[in-house]
This record gives C-alpha cells, structure tokens and sequence, in this order.
C-alpha cells in the first residue's frame, strides 16, 4: 500500500512540506491511541535480533539515520515503526535556520535524495527537554536514542571543539551514545575536521571529558563516503589512538556519479540508491584494514533487505536507514528484520 498509493501521494507534495506533514500525522495517530496498532504491524521482536554492542543491549539492529528526527520530536512514535533506535540530531549547541528553501530535491529516476539543509535545528537545549520524556536506562519502555552532534555553521572550525562539547555535556544524560558528526557537506568547511590532526584533537577532547563521568558513554565518529583509501587509514588509526567506540560509514556523497534525473546538479549530499555501493565499500575497507578492530554501523542506499544483509557481510554490526525509508515505506524495517533472523 505504501509504494502504491501513500508514496505517489507524498511525492506530489514538496519534500520538506510533505516531511512535517508526515511527522505530525505520525504524531496525531498516536496521540489517538493509533501507536498500538502500528506496533502490531510493523514491530518485529525476537531475542535472535538482538545486539549487545559497546554495552548497550539494542532490540534490533536496524535504526533511523540522522537528519530524520533531528529535533528529537517524534523518537517515540518512530520506535513504533520497528526501528531498534533512532539517531537524532544532527543539533548544534545554538538553534539555527539551516539553508534557503527549497533545499531537499528528490531524484526519483535515481531513488535518491539531495539535501542541503544545513544543520536547522531547535538547538541541544530543546533536544534535551524533549528526552528527558524518555524512560530512563533499564526500563523497557526506553527508546535507545544516538545524540549526533554537531557545531553551529557560524563558529569558525578553530572554536568548533567548544560546539562539541556543549552539545556533549548537555545530552549527556539523555543519550544512549554519541556520533560526532564531521561529515556533512552541508555546513561550510565543516568536513576539514576530519582532517588528521584537527579530528584527533576533537575525539581527544570529548574522550577525556567522557572518561571524567562516572559512566562514560560510546562515542563514535561519522564520516563521508569520499574520504580516500589514505584518509581512511588515517580514520582507522585516529580511533585506535583515541580509542572510540566505532565508526558510523557513511554520510551522504558530493559525487554525482551515474546520476540522470533533472535535479542532479543541486548543491548539497546525495543519499539513497546510488550510495549503496560505495557506502558497503567503505565498510568493507574499515572492517577488512582494522581486522575488525571496532564496531561499524552501515549507512547508506539501504533500499532492500538484501542491501541491508550485504552492508552486515562487508562488517557493518548495526544498521541505519534515512531515504530507503522514504522511498520504501516502514515495512522495509520488518522485512530487513525478517531476512536478518532467517540467517540466523
Ligand atoms: C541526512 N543525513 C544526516 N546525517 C547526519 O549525520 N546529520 C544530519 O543532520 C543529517 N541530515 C540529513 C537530512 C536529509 C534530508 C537526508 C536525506 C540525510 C544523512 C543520513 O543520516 C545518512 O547518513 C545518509 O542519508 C545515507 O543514508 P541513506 O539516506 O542513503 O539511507
């Protein structure tokens, strides 16, 4: 029903429009007691699904990427779809507009997305409110939240670690684990952070004041599908010396290879189809040059359960979906999660 009649429906609308108006009638139809049955449709619970990764127990592997939920609105209602946790996020310590709309495109012929939305967000304070209505550790009902941070586009990279720290400290209670997100191509210069020396600095900070808690949280590092072979390395070292949890691979691409459809040459990161392949590479490059040396979550042009099996073979742990999810509905998560327990 989703591909034949709901998705021709909302791919008649603008796609920022149609985004707010999805979440409020995801929203609407829980606040009327509709969150039941959509649980009973789309979750999917089996003890086989289950991680248990960087100390966390997640329900299932398969979880909403950033960018979605990125004021941390509708975490609840999302888990209802089947999502194993969901990444909210990217927020800054400051609200801020993002970019001048019109600045999310479909590509249809491609079933892909280009977006140059820039960081909008509430700001970390708002998040935080919003959270703290989240069960706390332990308790069933909790929804596993990843906090993905970011700096506001007017902090100038050589501030951009005191962004990072606030938005750090001020979720700190409230997220299950960190991403910190370098690789947007969204925010003016902002992936020069991953650049060795600037990104070991960064990671170094946040580790020392994770290690000052009583609890430190998993900290993980999101990077770009257009780092090359080098920068990769680089990548793989930078975490075994500031000895983070992992590596979420990957953000959305600047390249536009193989694209056809008319809004190819927007500005902005292309997500979705034409992602799938590279997005695997990366993975299996970090997996395969670290012998396994850290926990990988798979991101990127999961359109397929069979998509979602091979980001797992080439060393993915966990899984995130963002435009699979707009172009092929919620019930892509049960059947991914299906396919998951069959080879179990
Ligand atoms: C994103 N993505 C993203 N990532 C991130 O770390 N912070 C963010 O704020 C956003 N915002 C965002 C907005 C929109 C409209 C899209 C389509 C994507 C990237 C996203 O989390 C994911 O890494 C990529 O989209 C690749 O996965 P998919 O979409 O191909 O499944």
């Amino acid at each position: 029903m989703y591909k034949s009649i709901i998705r021709p429906l909302f791919f008649s609308f603008d796609p920022e429009k149609i985004h707010h108006f999805t979440f409020s009638m995801i929203r609407f139809s829980n606040l009327i007691g509709l969150g039941g049955a959509f649980r009973s449709v789309y979750k999917f619970e089996n003890p086989k699904l289950e991680r248990e990764l960087f100390g966390i127990k997640f329900p299932n592997p398969v979880g909403l990427a950033a960018g979605f939920d990125k004021d941390a609105k509708l975490y609840k209602e999302l888990s209802n779809l089947g999502f194993g946790f969901i990444e909210i996020g990217t927020v800054t310590p400051k609200p801020q507009d993002g970019n001048e709309k019109p600045r999310i495109f479909r590509l249809i012929e491609d079933e892909a997305i280009i977006n140059r939305m820039g960081f909008n967000n509430g700001g970390v304070v708002e998040a935080v409110e919003r959270l703290k209505n989240n069960p706390v550790q332990g308790d069933k009902k909790r929804v596993l939240i990843g906090g993905n941070i970011g700096k506001n586009k007017i902090t100038p990279n050589e501030e951009a670690v005191n962004d990072y720290i606030i938005c750090f400290e001020a979720l700190f209670d409230y997220v299950d684990y960190f991403v910190v997100n370098v690789s947007s191509p969204n925010t003016p210069n902002l992936r020069a952070l991953q650049e060795k020396k600037p990104l070991t600095d960064l990671l170094q900070t946040l580790q020392d004041k994770n290690n000052l808690k009583h609890k430190r949280k998993p900290i993980l590092l999101k990077i770009a599908p257009d780092l090359t072979d080098e920068q990769l390395l680089d990548i793989i070292d930078i975490v075994s010396i500031t000895k983070i949890d992992g590596v979420i691979a990957t953000n959305t691409t600047i390249s536009r290879d193989g694209i056809s459809s008319e809004n190819k040459n927007e500005m902005g990161g292309l997500s979705g189809k034409p992602l799938t392949k590279r997005a695997t590479e990366v993975i299996r490059f970090l997996s395969e040059k670290s012998n396994k040396a850290f926990p990988i979550i798979g991101v990127g042009g999961i359109h397929s359960a069979e998509d979602a099996l091979e980001k797992l073979d080439a060393g993915a742990d966990l899984i995130q979906l963002y435009t699979g999810f707009i172009y092929e509905g919620p019930g892509l998560i049960k059947e991914i999660n299906q396919a998951i327990l069959k080879r179990a």
